[in-house]
């Protein structure tokens, strides 16, 4: 390139992100640790495509991301496509699909990427990753029972304590039912006020009150919505029926003690999509710095409906990256990157050549991470080379010991070394590597 052409920028696009090795090797153990315990509970993964056709969000996954965070694309066949915004539309599709060679009940997880048009901000880009979570073909409270439990012991492979985070849940048609009685509310308004309870905690209560009275509340029930929104469970269920408690699965957990874990219920949590059906849930950091939500979910009992006559309920979660690493660097709990060789064998001379690769192979095959050189620049060279890429040990194979049938085995932290049988060097590297 001719000296003064403009170079093209280095940054990543706007709202995405570059992963360097590092990154990579923290974010690779803290998805081990949750994708273990998540297929401990007998989840299988699964993932689909990242480009859809527009109509299966447009139908039921709500005004803000359809209009506003869509990213959306015309292929060469003039087909309207979307980047994926979140998975629940794509898995309930393949469910539907595949529904007559899949078990039901399914426990399926994924983990993939997203695209949203939004302003970045701390905890949203605009391509960020989700673990999906879900159960289809589960009506009973069991399976709410399951993915609360599931988000509990996710937390505790992380090494986090209950006291550091809260799960809040609600179920739509409670509360609905609860609003009819307690405050009067007719179906015209219900879905405003329901709006005005997604950001209750995020505005003014003026502003909030507002926009109920806007929505034709009076003052009266205005303040029977301020109250509702406030009650802890045991006030809330004298507002329902035995009969709609009994119709809610989250009513029949709290009132019959149903729980594998803590939960707070708390009619606050609504959650924008509009599949959502009852149950919704969503999880919040409980450090005063960090007080968001984290992550959540909900039950969504027609979904596959879209796609198939046959009635498969589904109720899952989708936990983000950002707010996820967000919430571990706020607690400490991020695992030390793990992206240096454990070993690395030199010098590469033409006399040693084959002798090395041959140790290098054993070492691998011995479970360690070993490194060669891809030159010939002598031991001192080799050395520096070996410490720089962080290399716990180096192994010299060196003419005078390898005729005597030996190697030099070289702490390069603690800078020692001492000559090793060339028949026990996997055995002692190894031993010595697994101790550090
Ligand atoms: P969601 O709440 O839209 O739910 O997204 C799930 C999580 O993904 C959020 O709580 C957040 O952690 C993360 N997330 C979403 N958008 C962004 C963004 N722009 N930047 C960073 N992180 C983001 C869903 O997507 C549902 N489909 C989840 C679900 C699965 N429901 C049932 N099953």
């Amino acid at each position: 390139m001719a000296s003064g052409t403009t170079r093209l920028s280095t940054a990543p696009y706007r709202g995405t992100r570059d992963f360097l090795p590092d990154e990579m090797s923290v974010r690779g153990q803290v998805y081990g640790r949750l994708f273990a315990v998540i297929e401990s509970f007998g989840y299988v993964r699964y993932d689909g495509p990242t480009l859809e056709p527009v109509e299966i969000y447009e139908a039921k996954s709500g005004q803000e991301l359809v209009n506003e965070q869509l990213y959306r694309l015309t292929d060469r066949g003039g087909r309207t496509l979307a980047l994926r915004p979140e998975m629940t539309p794509t898995v309930a599709r393949m469910v539907a699909g595949h529904a007559a060679r899949i078990a039901l009940p399914a426990r399926w997880y994924s983990f993939a990427h997203f695209h949203r048009y939004e302003r970045p901000q701390r905890g949203r880009v605009r391509e960020h990753w989700q673990i999906n979570v879900d159960i289809f073909g589960a009506e009973s409270p069991e399976a709410e029972v399951e993915i609360f439990a599931l988000i509990h012991r996710m937390f505790a492979a992380l090494g986090a304590a209950p006291a550091d985070y809260v799960l809040r849940a609600s179920d739509r048609a409670l509360v609905q039912a609860a609003l009819v009685r307690y405050a009067g509310i007719g179906h015209e308004a219900m879905r405003e006020v329901f709006r005005v309870l997604d950001r209750w905690e995020k505005y003014p209560l003026a502003e909030n009150q507002a926009l109920l009275a806007a929505a034709g509340l009076t003052a009266d029930q205005i303040a029977r919505v301020g109250e509702v929104v406030g009650m802890d469970f045991a006030r809330f269920r004298d507002l329902v029926t035995d009969a709609e408690l009994d119709a809610s699965n989250l009513g029949r957990i709290l009132r019959d003690g149903l729980l594998d874990g803590p939960l707070a219920f708390d009619p606050l949590i609504v959650r924008g999509f509009e599949y959502y059906t009852s149950t919704v849930f969503e999880v919040f950091d409980s450090a005063p710095e960090n007080r968001r939500s984290l992550f959540g979910g909900g039950r969504y009992d027609n979904l596959a409906g879209l796609f198939s006559d046959r009635r498969i309920p589904g109720i899952g979660f989708g936990m983000g990256d950002v707010t996820l690493f967000d919430f571990l660097g706020t607690h400490g709990l991020l695992p030390e990157a793990r992206t240096a060789p454990d070993v690395a064998l030199l010098p590469l001379e033409a006399a040693s050549r084959t002798e090395l690769l041959t140790l290098a192979a054993e070492l691998r095959a011995a479970g360690l991470r070993v490194v060669t050189p891809l030159a010939s620049r002598g031991v001192g060279k080799d050395l520096k080379d070996a410490a720089r890429q962080g290399a716990r040990y180096a192994v010299l194979l060196l003419p005078d010991e390898l005729a005597r049938g030996a190697v030099i085995v070289r702490d390069l932290a603690r800078g020692e070394q001492r000559e090793v049988p060339r028949e026990r060097v996997v055995e002692v590297v190894r031993a010595e590597a697994t101790l550090s």
